[in-house]
């Protein structure tokens, strides 16, 4: 599958990926999700990686998929941009619950199950915060990830987001109260580590 061409966004691009990272942000970019992304991003959604991780986690059928993919069209409440890497879908990132006034948003993020490139997941996160606190000029983002989704939580960690004491919700799933923990990078934050 095709897409734009890949190009670093501007001074500081790369800055903070180690010299081990497989992946270099300049062979990645972000996209907006588009018609011919569905059916892989359908396939992603539906892979048992990602739905363990994701509140709702029932198997999504394909006019589901292609009715939410419709109303998306409708809500600029949202921005979901796929990664490339090297110029093929790699990842998922998505803003939703844009609120302009408040200048935040919730972030969402998935890398491809069929990738296990390292440093994949850093370039999502890298373009994503670049994107929501340059082109969207938002101030705050935060994300709502399971407790037990330990990975998710470092990565965002090691992209500067913090974690609120106390700041602990529950989901209840499959029978159970899943812990889920907030987490926030504010633009200020991001700005300073990427200076
Ligand atoms: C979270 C996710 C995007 C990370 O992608 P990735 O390609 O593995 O990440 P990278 O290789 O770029 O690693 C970035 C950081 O993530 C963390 N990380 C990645 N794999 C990890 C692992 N197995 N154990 C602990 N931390 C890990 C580390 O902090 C790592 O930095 P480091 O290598 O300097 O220690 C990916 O695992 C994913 O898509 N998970 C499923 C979706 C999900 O959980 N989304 C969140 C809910 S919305």
């Amino acid at each position: 599958m095709g897409g734009e061409a890949c190009r670093t966004s501007g001074p500081g691009a790369g800055k903070g990926m180690t010299t081990t990272s497989l992946v270099s942000l300049e062979e990645c970019c972000l996209m907006p999700l588009a018609e011919v992304h569905l059916a892989l991003v359908l396939k992603w959604r539906n892979s048992e990686r990602i739905r363990r991780v994701m509140f709702s986690n029932h198997v999504i059928a394909e006019d589901e998929h292609r009715r939410w993919f419709a109303s998306l069209q409708k809500d600029s409440n949202k921005d979901y941009q796929v990664l490339l890497y090297r110029q093929s879908p790699a990842g998922l990132s998505c803003l939703t619950n844009i609120d302009r006034t408040a200048q935040q948003a919730e972030w969402g993020f998935y890398t491809s199950p069929e990738y296990s490139l390292k440093g994949l997941g850093r370039a999502l996160g890298y373009l994503a915060m670049e994107r929501a606190f340059k082109s969207l000029n938002l101030s705050m983002v935060y994300t709502n990830t399971f407790a037990f989704n330990v990975v998710a939580l470092r990565f965002q960690e090691k992209l500067g987001f913090i974690q609120l004491p106390g700041n602990h919700e529950h989901f209840h799933r499959d029978g159970r109260d899943q812990e889920v923990h907030r987490l926030e990078l504010t633009r200020d934050r991001w700005q300073e580590a990427h200076r």
